[in-house]
């Protein structure tokens, strides 16, 4: 414990990447919580959040889906540098936008990958994107008109489709909590 009751903790970056309505918001809330609730201090970033704000100038075009994870690892590798816990939920959809979050935010970065087929994510459809994409009202949409370079070798699996996301929870919780406990 510190001076102000928090637990000692080691600054982490986890980054959660997946297609749309795979589970990644759900899974980083229910992770923050449990943290949360053993002490330790835990941020959130998400990409539906940062695009409502800081990243509001970005579109879904394979050049602006670089800068909003540009501008989110910078972010990211503040926190750390203030050895804050920081949970990433970004569709993060091409291996080369993975490999620059890795590059920008360094060793203290590890990386989730939350599978779920897309038929699964198309048939949750939580916000109607799904079906906006298929009738081309919406462009760009990851899986269906734009590219998602599934990982070959990925650092952790999560698949949503099969477990709940408590039991995907904590096969995250696991792999890393041994990283934060100072
Ligand atoms: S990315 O690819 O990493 O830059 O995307 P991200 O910042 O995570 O934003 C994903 C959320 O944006 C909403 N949305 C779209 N997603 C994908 N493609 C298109 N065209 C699109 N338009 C809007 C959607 O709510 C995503 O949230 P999640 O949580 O992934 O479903
Ligand atoms: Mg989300």
């Amino acid at each position: 414990m510190n001076k102000k009751g928090l637990l000692s903790q080691k600054g982490l970056v986890v980054w959660l990447f997946g297609l749309s309505g795979s589970g990644k918001t759900t899974i980083s809330s229910l992770l923050q919580e449990k943290l949360q609730e053993e002490g330790f201090f835990v941020m959130s970033l998400d990409g539906d959040v940062l695009r409502a704000g800081i990243n509001s100038d970005l579109s879904f075009t394979e050049i602006d889906r670089e800068e909003n994870i540009r501008r989110a690892a910078e972010i990211a590798k503040i926190m750390l540098q203030n050895d804050i816990v920081t949970i990433c939920s970004f569709i993060t959809p091409l291996k080369k936008h993975r490999a620059q979050a890795a590059n920008i935010i360094g060793e203290c970065y590890l990386e989730v990958f939350v599978d779920c087929p897309i038929s699964v994510c198309e048939s949750r459809d939580v916000k109607g994107l799904y079906k906006k994409a298929q009738s081309r009202q919406i462009t760009n949409f990851t899986g269906i008109s734009s590219g998602f370079e599934a990982p070959v070798h990925p650092q952790l699996t999560i698949h949503t489709d099969i477990e709940s996301p408590e039991e995907s929870m904590e096969k995250v919780y696991r792999y890393i909590i041994s990283f934060i406990k100072a």
